[in-house]
């Protein structure tokens, strides 16, 4: 069973997730258009990781006694103005969603919900993560991506990202 305005968070989250997907494959998209590969690969992992994220908190709602309710999930930019503003987005969007991560858990422990407090502390583990990457990936842009070799060979580095599906995620379809 969910307090009403935990279970109203975490169905936000599930679209919440399912945009910061839509978003990365988006700029992938716009980085494969323009022959960045191995920043589009980097993007294209990245989205099968939010895509996730959405099925934790889609399957933790079911196992934990909630009601799934989807919302719509939001158109996502298509054109960007190069590399950098793509980085600069990504570090502000997953800044954004470790606010909204820390608001769910906020509106738990008001109402003793520990359950959704322990929940989350794999996703506020995670947060600290993805905005470290994003971030490192701005730097790194800003440091080494100023001339065309220094960029090539960021894109290779980047080329080499390989998706593998959190065990988090096998832990709740399970039915944990
Ligand atoms: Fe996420």
């Amino acid at each position: 069973m969910f307090d009403k305005s935990v279970e109203k968070l975490l169905n936000e989250q599930v679209v919440a997730e399912m945009y910061s997907a839509n978003l990365y494959l988006s700029m992938s998209a716009w980085l494969d258009d323009h022959n960045y590969d191995g920043y589009s690969n980097w993007f294209y992992v990245q989205y099968k990781e939010e895509m996730d994220h959405a099925l934790i908190f889609y399957n933790y709602i079911r196992n934990a006694g909630g009601t799934v309710k989807l919302g719509a999930v939001d158109a996502p930019p298509v054109d960007f103005a190069g590399i950098k503003e793509i980085l600069e987005k990504s570090l502000e969007h997953e800044q954004l969603v470790t606010s909204l991560i820390y608001a769910i858990n906020a509106a738990a422990s008001k109402v003793n919900d520990y359950k959704t407090v322990q929940f989350l502390d794999w996703f506020i583990k995670e947060q600290v993560e993805e905005e470290d990457n994003a971030s490192t990936n701005l730097g790194r842009f800003e440091n080494f991506g100023g001339d065309a070799k220094g960029l090539l060979s960021l894109d290779q580095e980047l080329a080499a990202r390989v998706y593998t599906q959190t065990t988090q995620l096998a832990l709740y379809e399970g039915g944990a």
